[in-house]
């Protein structure tokens, strides 16, 4: 019965996988890793063994902790400084969802705090305390290193670019959607959730959701974001948001605002009046940097999602408030391929644009986009469909330093790197 359920989940999820694939253009299979998913062995664990376990950041010195068991047991974690003592606790909520026949595990939700900064702290979740977490919190003040890396899935190209991260010395992830490349098989969000447990229970992953994550089928099950919202809990409540799909928070002199791709952002709706209103929020002197993540990217040469609404509707409906905001860089994923744009506004040149950063290259099972548009753009400075990641390593007030690393090389060796100054610190663009 189990499997008939499942058989019949993954049929339907695959027609509709297939239809709203159709318009995309990056089908060539990577060499040798094949787009098998990786699927970590689950034998180690219990019923109620903690599993996928995941942290973001809460407000200023708060963290979440997620995590699903199997079977029912409490939403508690405990906590401490040192290993195997835990002086603190803290309790939440749990909850789960149904997806056509699948039923979710008991996903737990609990925020601890507060929490010193720049600190190792261990702990445990639920009932069965036999596995040992860790994480650090992010430093207070700048010097902050981000690791940035959308459109991951999890392919063989997908583990290789977790160790590089894992190894790059990172404070905090920012994801920019397509997280799992589940597409309707639920179990493949659960897979998901194992294979970047090492890291995402060690450090802070902040994420946006792309277009795998709609998981919307007409009729069937018309609601769309159901797997990512319950399994991804981020800080919108805390920013003044009405809804997971979009968010800000602060971390280390940076302001971090996530956007929603395939919610609404035209003038006028909730995604719109929010972005502004917390645009206005935001102090240069308290976050001299200021980042936009979003999934479908504003500026892309790549012949892959050309003109799409998602990307073009969007710019022309808020880049004047990201120009005039001096937002200084726009990361974004979709298209799987790395490229790096100078300052734009209104598709010309501008010092007083944001760097627009394609890095839709973790390793998804569709493959890499391959063609561009020819001749170059003048404003594309760098483009390469390889996988890899990024690296933003801001340094102070005024200085950071951007730089992108293939899986095919040694970690250290930078395939693109730029220092770029803040715009809040350029008088020629600040009005601040
Ligand atoms: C407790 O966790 C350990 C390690 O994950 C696992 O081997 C054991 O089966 C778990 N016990 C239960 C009851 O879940
Ligand atoms: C900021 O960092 C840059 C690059 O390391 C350095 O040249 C500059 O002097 C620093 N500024 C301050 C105020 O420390």
């Amino acid at each position: 019965m189990a499997i008939r359920g499942q058989l019949l989940t993954m049929a339907i999820g695959f027609a509709f996988t297939a239809a709203f694939l159709r318009s995309a253009v990056c089908f060539n299979p990577p060499p040798q890793h094949d787009a098998l998913d990786v699927l970590p062995p689950t034998n180690y664990l219990g019923s109620i063994s903690p599993q996928q376990v995941h942290i973001s950041l809460v407000g200023k010195d708060k963290m979440r902790i997620m995590w699903i068991t199997q079977h029912a047991s409490p939403a508690t974690v405990e906590y401490d400084t040192s290993a195997g003592t835990y002086g603190y606790s803290a309790t939440g909520s749990t909850y789960s969802y149904e997806y056509l026949m699948y039923k979710s595990g008991e996903i737990h939700d609990v925020v601890i705090g507060p929490l010193e900064p720049n600190t190792v702290y261990y702990y445990r979740c639920g009932s069965n305390s036999s596995r040992e977490f860790s994480f650090k919190t992010p430093p207070v003040q700048l010097p902050i290193t981000f690791a940035v890396a959308g459109d991951l899935g999890q392919t063989r190209w997908t583990k290789s670019t977790l160790q590089h991260i894992s190894r790059s010395g990172y404070d905090v992830m920012l994801l920019p959607g397509d997280l799992s490349y589940a597409d309707f098989n639920q179990p493949l969000w659960d897979s998901f959730g194992r294979l970047v447990e090492p890291l995402s229970s060690q450090r802070p992953w902040m994420v946006t959701q792309g277009n795998h994550e709609i998981e919307k089928i007409p009729v069937i099950h018309a609601h769309p974001f159901t797997s990512y919202n319950a399994r991804w809990h981020m800080p919108f409540e805390e920013s003044g948001s009405n809804y997971n799909l979009y968010y800000s928070f602060e971390v280390a002199g940076v302001h971090v605002i996530m956007l929603g791709s395939y919610t609404s952002f035209e003038a006028g709706s909730d995604q719109y009046k929010w972005l502004e209103a917390d645009l206005a929020k935001v102090s240069r002197e308290r976050t001299p940097w200021l980042l936009v993540l979003v999934h479908a990217p504003w500026y892309n040469s790549n012949t892959a999602h050309q003109g799409d609404y998602e990307g073009e509707g969007m710019r022309k409906a808020m880049e004047k408030l990201l120009f005039d905001a001096r937002v200084d860089i726009v990361f974004a994923g979709h298209v799987h391929a790395y490229e790096r744009f100078t300052r734009i506004y209104e598709g010309q040149a501008n010092a007083c644009g944001p760097v627009h950063i394609t890095i839709g290259d973790g390793g998804n099972r569709e493959g890499l986009c391959r063609r561009y548009l020819d001749p170059q753009p003048q404003i594309s400075v760098f483009r390469e469909a390889s996988f890899g990641r990024g690296q933003f390593q801001v340094v102070n007030a005024t200085h950071a330093l951007w730089s992108w690393h293939r899986n095919d090389d040694d970690e250290t060796v930078r395939a693109d790197m730029v220092w770029l100054s803040s715009l809040a610190s350029d008088p020629a663009c600040n009005r601040m």
